[in-house]
């Protein structure tokens, strides 16, 4: 198998585009698709101070290590959720910690076991709710207001085409209609809700791994020892599967969703008021975040 752009020997076959690459090829063509994507969907504009999560997996690690060699002066933040179980959260922060004292990047650690005097693990105990629903709103919590209060104006994740493609089948499968007028790989910011982009999310988990392995990115693996995601797991089968059969599906279904069928959903009005405890916007004051702290700490 020989590059399509040089003789040299190809490393990589990518079907959605019918053509093989080199590594050298192969990393032109993955960041030219990321300065693509920021571009087609208007991610960012001069002067924008710009936040990566990430969680130590591969998807964050490559788009922190990616925005830096588009130039891109961006900085990290990880949080320390406080999960013990196979010593994920330290393992995942050692991952961070080494990569960024390597290349010099800025990083900054947010521990909500110091900070808010509680942990994911100890919800997972005490609460009867799912915890990675939990989890989930807790680091959108302290993502925002990590930037907010550091004056970052975009927050950067490392959602890629295979988990919005599921989240949109998902909701497609659902009819959440609400969900579907909202699903956009840009949400601008609102009062103190900082923007939030996801700069992978036209490149495949494929790609994305094999751009690690060929920089020699170094990741954790990501799947939450609390079983994360077991439906979206299936999704991501499914689609897998469709994509085998009909190369290009999962990007066509992402773009078209975008440009034809979301603006034919419409999502109801959400009147945000300020929470009445750390007064960050919610629909029903106090907060979703305060509620959980309350519980855990009072
Ligand atoms: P997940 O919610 O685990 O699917 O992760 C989605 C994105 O959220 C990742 O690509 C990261 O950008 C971000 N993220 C997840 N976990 C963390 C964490 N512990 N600290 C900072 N960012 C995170
Ligand atoms: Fe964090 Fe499952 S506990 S995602
Ligand atoms: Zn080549
Ligand atoms: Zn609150």
């Amino acid at each position: 198998m020989k590059c399509k752009k040089c003789s040299k020997k190809a490393v990589i076959r990518i079907r959605s585009h019918g053509i093989s690459l080199c590594e050298d090829h192969f990393t032109e063509f993955f960041t030219k698709r990321v300065k693509e994507t920021i571009k087609r969907y208007s991610m960012l504009n001069e002067g924008d101070r710009i936040l990566v999560a990430v969680s130590g997996g591969k998807d964050s690690m490559v788009l922190w290590d990616i925005m830096h060699s588009i130039g891109y002066p961006v900085e990290a933040l990880f949080i320390d959720l406080g999960i013990k179980k196979k010593l994920q959260s330290e393992r995942a922060r050692e991952t961070v910690k080494s990569f960024a004292t390597q290349k010099g990047y800025k990083l900054h650690i947010y521990s909500i076991e110091h900070e808010d005097n509680f942990t994911i693990d100890e919800v997972k105990i005490r609460e009867t709710r799912n915890v990675c629903a939990s989890c989930g709103l807790v680091k959108r919590y302290i993502m925002n207001k990590f930037a907010y209060e550091n004056n970052f104006s975009v927050i950067a994740t490392g959602h890629n085409l295979n988990d919005e493609t599921a989240t949109l089948l998902s909701n497609v499968l659902s009819w959440k209609i609400g969900y579907l007028a909202r699903q956009h790989p840009v949400l601008p910011s609102q009062g103190k809700l900082v923007k939030k982009i996801k700069p992978l999310c036209e490149v495949s988990e494929r790609e994305t791994a094999a751009y690690a392995l060929i920089k020699g990115i170094p990741f954790f693996s990501e799947i939450c020892p609390y079983s994360k995601g077991a439906t979206s797991i299936v999704y991501k089968r499914a689609l897998n599967l469709i994509e085998y059969q009909s190369p290009g599906t999962k990007l066509r279904f992402y773009r078209e969703f975008l440009k034809n069928a979301k603006p034919l959903f419409v999502s109801e009005h959400e009147e945000l008021k300020d929470c009445n405890i750390c007064g960050y916007p919610t629909t029903f004051p106090p907060c979703a975040f305060c509620r959980l702290k309350e519980r855990m700490t009072g």
